[in-house]
């Protein structure tokens, strides 16, 4: 909801993926997807429904941003991991995977979604770290959408 109000109402959609099918994507050419990780390093269950199905999907000449929710005190082993997850289920689906970010400013010790040095996408913690969440998203955005 917080990166939709940065975005701009008027220039973008939001939807759930508890209410959407993966075929709902091919509307749209710039996506932006937010994952929680949930269990231990695991997907919410409403995701864990929607990713086989984007998974194959053909995603050619769209351009996907991702983000990811954790909590790197309570899970420093898992953070963020279905992060991860989602950016490898994109892998094959042939579009551009954007907006990796940098891992200095947390605390973890281990994460799947850390991918060449850096996460795969945005990381916030709202558990710990909520003061920095506006922020993050204001710079972050600034890479994947900068026409907003
Ligand atoms: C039961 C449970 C398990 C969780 N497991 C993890 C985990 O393995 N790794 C992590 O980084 N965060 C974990 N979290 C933290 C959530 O990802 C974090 O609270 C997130 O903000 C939840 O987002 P949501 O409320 O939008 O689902 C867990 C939270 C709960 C309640």
């Amino acid at each position: 909801m917080k990166i939709y109000e940065q975005l701009g109402k008027e220039n973008s959609n939001i939807r759930d993926v508890a209410d959407s099918r993966p075929e709902d994507v091919l509307s749209y050419d710039k996506l932006i997807f937010g994952i929680p990780t949930w269990g231990i390093g695991e997907l919410q269950d409403d995701w864990a429904v929607f990713l086989p199905g984007l998974e194959d999907m053909d995603l050619s000449g769209k351009s996907v941003a991702i983000f990811g929710l954790g909590d790197q005190e309570s899970y420093p082993d898992t953070f963020a991991d279905a992060l991860g997850t989602l950016y490898d289920a994109l892998t094959n689906t042939g579009c551009k995977i954007t907006g990796s970010w940098c891992t200095l400013g947390y605390e973890f010790i281990e994460s799947a979604a850390v991918r060449k040095g850096e996460f795969a996408g945005l990381v916030l913690d709202e558990e710990n770290q909520s003061q920095l969440t506006d922020l993050r998203i204001k710079d972050w955005l600034r890479k994947v959408a900068p026409n907003s």
